[in-house]
């Protein structure tokens, strides 16, 4: 414990603590407060023979943030006790800052949450200049707020307008960016040069006072009597709304922590920040966020899916088939990870053109001064376009991402496995076809397996992994690490028809235009599911998707089923009768330029309004808590059923994949972890409500009645 903090006084009185606590990170806890309640108490007693003081860290890190472990633990019944810590805490960086020497961080890794916290409280930052680093305060991604100071602080250095959107929206800014924002003061090459550069800040300004020490301080933009500033003040909760629609706690107190505090001195502020803090640290939706974006995805990440044991050799040459959207994304994410890729389309011109396509996007990177020319051309020259299957020789990994059509994917399949490596992993990104059909295009099944990309692959997060009846534990290993290694977050699934992410989605379009066909405004179902937390309204998707689509799949989900019961359903779902109509009044969706909605050139796009005169009852009688309840339950119930089929496998996987993969309402934690905060007997009791007024589909499984008899959450 002794050493969580050293403390070395150089011959020029410039005292360095190196944070290097217990464990891999150093994070705020009890050993932090303790050796940071040393540290600060030890130089005010030294202060007379001290020049200044510089912060690192002995980690990778700089400083990891809150512990997550306590964070979660944190009660109405305990939050007295929370506070009191957390205002140590804050005590502690105040006195440092109020020292009466220079004390300088030195960042040597990432500074997110309390690590810029601590940063913040410094009078002077340096950081070393790694693009590999990022510092921000991400808190609102977990449904918190920076409550070490982090919003007082950024606040009175940038303003309330500039503080704002990094603290709402959580960015982590890389060393260049941060510079520009005025959050760290200088850029440093290697971690010498931190030193060096501290140290010459600490000899030229010896009685530095933080800006908000100084006496007449304000927030640059809240100059209390600006008339300007209320007009601006007063409009920032309607913008917010505008994206939250009021499901994230998160941004709102944050936003009221940001401007109340605004309005008073330094300490007052910090209190109101905590008070927030605390409210929301106690509150469901940031223990849903923390379970699900921390500990559930940290064992996604750590290969909680991946089979263990297994080597998994590294891939060092794809072959991705089809340069048409997802193609190219794979290419261009593959190839940003250092991998080279073979691109193969039907012709060299037309493989050129997805090339082209990606060469696009890291112009437009570049110009924003995100990427640098060199490393833009390092990417377009490690993929080959080509129209040859010959040029496939060699790959090691096989992505197929031709046209969803079963005949055309074999074909193709089976021709690049016979130019392949002979053990490669031969992969379809089908978002549809059972991948165990699929595989018997090539000769080892045991090789065969599904990566199911998102659109627009360089922005999704997740790639859902699809596991055929044969696919062996080396090829879901293999399979597994490449995913890791272009960035992304693997959910692992078995075979199914529409996998996970897409059979549940599916639940949640169907469920829309089930309840237009029973009479329910348009505008209530798309302005209800945003109002729930879903990234987007269901009828807006649908457009996306192509109105034909969903038909296409419908109709082969008919065909390959025609003995299951759940055909039936399906064939009889009045929602399609809803869908074909617009179908053949030619409303194909957004690409077709109409659909749900009007897609008015140069305008925003609306809902066309003959859906309401065509199908919208006055007397429809579904409230708005019902059309809320049955757009997130279905998804919900159709999880579970995932789980009691073994299509998912664990809850992670569940949660994870519902909100990365489908935009499942992020403050509910995800599909599962929405029934665990709903409470199982009250979810039960709802589902059956549900079941018995409008079908069913939302009975629940005898697994969740079971689990729910025995009050054991999942
Ligand atoms: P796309 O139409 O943009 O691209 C398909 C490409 O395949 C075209 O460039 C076409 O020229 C090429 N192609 C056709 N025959 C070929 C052959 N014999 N050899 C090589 N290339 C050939 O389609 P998109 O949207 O990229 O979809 C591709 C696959 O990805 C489909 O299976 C789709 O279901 C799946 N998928 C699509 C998603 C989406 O959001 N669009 C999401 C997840 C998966």
């Amino acid at each position: 414990m002794a050493d969580a903090i050293r403390y070395e006084r150089d011959a020029d009185g410039v005292v360095v603590l190196t944070l290097d606590m217990t464990g891999s990170a150093n994070v705020m806890n009890a050993e932090y407060h303790e050796a940071m309640g040393a540290a600060v108490a030890r130089l005010e007693a030294e202060r007379d023979d001290i020049t200044g003081v510089v912060i690192t860290s002995a980690k990778k890190t700089f400083f990891a943030g809150g512990d997550l472990n306590l964070l979660i633990r944190v009660t109405p019944e305990n939050a007295a006790e929370s506070l009191s810590f957390l205002e140590e805490v804050k005590t502690q960086l105040r006195r440092l800052e109020k020292l009466g020497r220079p004390v300088v961080a030195a960042l040597n890794g990432h500074a997110l949450g309390g690590g810029l916290e601590i940063a913040l409280a410094c009078h002077h930052r340096v950081v070393l200049d790694d693009p590999g680093i990022s510092l921000g305060l991400p808190e609102v991604t977990l449904g918190l707020l920076p409550g070490g100071g982090g919003v007082t602080r950024l606040v009175r250095l940038l303003g309330v307008q500039a503080a704002l959107p990094l603290l709402v929206e959580g960015t982590r800014l890389r060393p260049a960016r941060a510079l520009r924002a005025g959050i760290v003061h200088e850029l440093a090459s290697d971690a010498d040069d931190l030193l060096v550069r501290a140290k010459a800040w600490i000899a030229a300004n010896p009685e530095p006072k933080q800006p908000w020490d100084v006496p007449g301080h304000t927030v640059p933009d809240v100059r209390p009597g600006d008339p300007n500033v209320y007009a601006v003040l007063a409009a920032a909760p309607a913008v917010l709304h505008k994206k939250t629609r009021g499901a994230f706690p998160a941004p709102e107190k944050i936003l009221a922590a940001a401007v109340e505090g605004a309005l008073v001195d330094f300490d007052t502020a910090l209190r109101i920040e905590a008070r927030y803090f605390l409210e929301l640290a106690t509150g469901q939706v940031a223990k849903n966020m923390i379970s699900t974006f921390w500990f559930q995805l940290n064992e996604i990440t750590a290969g909680g899916s991946r089979p263990s044991g297994v080597d998994g050799r590294p891939v060092t040459r794809v072959a991705v088939l089809g340069a048409g959207m997802m193609g190219a994304g794979i290419a261009q994410v593959s190839a940003e990870a250092g991998i080279d890729v073979v691109l193969k389309d039907v012709s060299a011109e037309a493989a050129e053109r997805g090339r082209a396509g990606i060469a696009a996007i890291l112009d437009e990177r570049v110009s924003r001064g995100r990427l640098t020319a060199e490393k833009r051309d390092a990417v377009l020259a490690r993929i080959s376009p080509t129209g040859e299957d010959a040029d496939l020789a060699g790959s090691d990994l096989v992505i197929e991402a031709v046209f969803e059509n079963r005949e055309l994917k074999s074909t193709v399949l089976a021709a690049a496995e016979r130019h392949a490596l002979g053990d490669a992993v031969i992969a379809s990104n089908t978002s549809t076809l059972p991948i165990t059909g699929l595989a018997t295009a090539v000769p080892d099944p045991g090789r065969f397996i599904g990566l199911h990309f998102f659109s627009p692959v360089h922005k999704m997060r997740l790639v859902e992994i699809i596991r055929g009846e044969k696919t062996s534990d080396e090829t879901l290993a293999r399979a597994f690490d490449y995913v890791r290694r272009i960035g992304k977050t693997p959910v692992v699934v078995n075979d199914s028809r529409g996998f996970y992410t897409s059979r549940t989605f599916g639940t949640y379009v169907t469920e829309a235009v089930t309840m237009l066909a029973e009479g329910v405004h348009p505008a209530l179902i798309e302005n209800v599911a945003r109002k729930a937390g879903m990234a987007v309204g269901p009828l807006a998707v649908s457009d996306e998707v192509t109105l034909t689509l969903q038909l296409k799949i419908r109709e082969q989900t008919l065909a390959d089923l025609a003995e299951d019961p759940g055909a039936a359903a399906l064939s009889e779902s009045p929602g399609f009768r809803v869908i074909e109509e617009l179908v053949a009044l030619g409303r194909t969706g957004r690409s077709g330029g109409a659909g749900f909605y009007e897609y008015p050139e140069g305008g925003t796009k609306h809902l066309w309004p003959e859906l309401v005169t065509r199908w919208t009852k006055p007397d429809a009688g579904v409230s708005e808590q019902d059309v809320r309840d049955r757009l997130l339950f279905v998804q919900s119930l159709e999880t579970l059923r995932c789980l009691d089929e073994n299509v998912l496998t664990s809850v992670s996987d569940a949660n994870v994949g519902s909100v990365l993969g489908f935009g499942f309402a992020p403050w509910t934690g995800g599909t599962v972890q929405f029934v665990n905060s709903t409470g199982l007997a009250e979810f039960v009791q709802r589902a059956d409500y549900l079941a018995d007024t409008y079908g069913e589909r939302f009975r629940p499984p005898a697994s969740l009645r079971e689990r729910a008899a025995r009050g054991e959450p999942f």
